[in-house]
């Protein structure tokens, strides 16, 4: 199961024209955007420090790349002032967001509507300690039918909350996801050739775990603040939630730069026929002002 980076020219071509670049991606996964990035920029590369916060993930990619430019740690890209030295500059900070293709399809943390799983969720147990069981229990049916009506495409909110806050209830297990299909079955409508209809569910509680509006929402407003002049934030997004959020957020920020691509930046249909899961991404480009307004 290999993950295919999307739209690497596009990510390319949105990098400053400056002599050298330190770049900093918080989203590393397997180093797909690393490769063509290392690879395009050459000599121009400073350092390239990359950021994970699933630690299998991060130990294959550390076993495969060898490059004294190459940085990785294991942390979250909210905290990534942590993780860059004081006195280095960050010319590009690069985001692909949401999970790497075998964190979606593998049954390991229940992420996928497919296999069967835990109703776990998390991305990394060393950074959330709530498993998608105990943030159903924690949340009232109330809060769970709202963000199932805002969050998901289904309908139903209010039955489809009650029967996952009884599918939770301690004595119940296993905890498993296809134990929690079945019980939902009643609810969603399966269609033919369609993507699973509990594909949005499933996403609804991956970002609720592992808090991906909140950890989007305080980077990209730091990351702003910590590049110098001329510096980039670039961001794929892949959902509705989280253009949303991307687009709103970088328009609050004019007043330190400006958005180089009014229009989304979306990948070619010959990339999409190639790699079908480019045909959500969205690239949107930040530059921070030459002087900081
Ligand atoms: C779409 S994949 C990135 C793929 C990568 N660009 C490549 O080409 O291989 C997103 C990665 O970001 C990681 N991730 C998601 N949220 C994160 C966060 N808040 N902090 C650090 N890593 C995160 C996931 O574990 C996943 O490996």
């Amino acid at each position: 199961m290999k993950h295919t980076p999307v739209l690497v020219q596009e990510v390319c071509e949105a990098i400053p024209d400056l002599p050298e670049i330190t770049f900093f991606d918080g989203t590393f996964g397997f180093g797909g955007h690393y490769q063509e990035i290392s690879k395009y920029l050459g000599d121009r590369l400073k350092t390239y420090y990359g950021l994970d916060q699933d630690p299998k993930t991060l130990e294959v990619a550390k076993e495969t790349y060898e490059d004294s430019k190459l940085n990785l740690q294991l942390g979250l890209f909210q905290n990534f002032e942590k993780y860059i030295p004081v006195e280095s500059q960050i010319n590009v900070f690069f985001l692909d967001l949401g999970v790497n293709t075998p964190q979606l399809k593998s049954g390991e943390r229940g992420l996928s509507v497919y296999e069967d799983g835990p109703l776990d969720f998390r991305l990394s147990p060393k950074f959330h300690s709530k498993t998608a069981v105990n943030l159903l229990r924690d949340m009232s049916l109330k809060d769970i039918s709202e963000a199932i009506r805002l969050m998901t495409s289904l309908t139903g909110s209010r039955n489809i909350a009650a029967a996952l806050k009884d599918f939770v209830q301690p004595g119940n297990g296993p905890f498993t996801t296809q134990r929690l299909l079945l019980k939902l079955k009643p609810f969603l409508r399966y269609k033919k050739h369609h993507v699973h209809p509990a594909t949005s569910l499933f996403m609804m509680l991956r970002i609720l775990v592992n808090q991906e509006m909140e950890a989007l929402e305080s980077v990209i407003i730091n990351a702003i603040k910590h590049l110098p002049p001329e510096g980039r934030l670039i961001v794929i997004s892949f959902h509705g939630l989280e253009h949303r959020l991307v687009k709103q957020l970088l328009g609050t920020q004019t007043a330190y730069g400006k958005i180089l691509n009014r229009k989304a930046i979306i990948a070619s249909p010959e990339e999409i026929e190639k790699n079908p899961s480019a045909r959500s991404a969205q690239l949107r480009v930040f530059e921070k002002s030459e002087v900081a307004i």
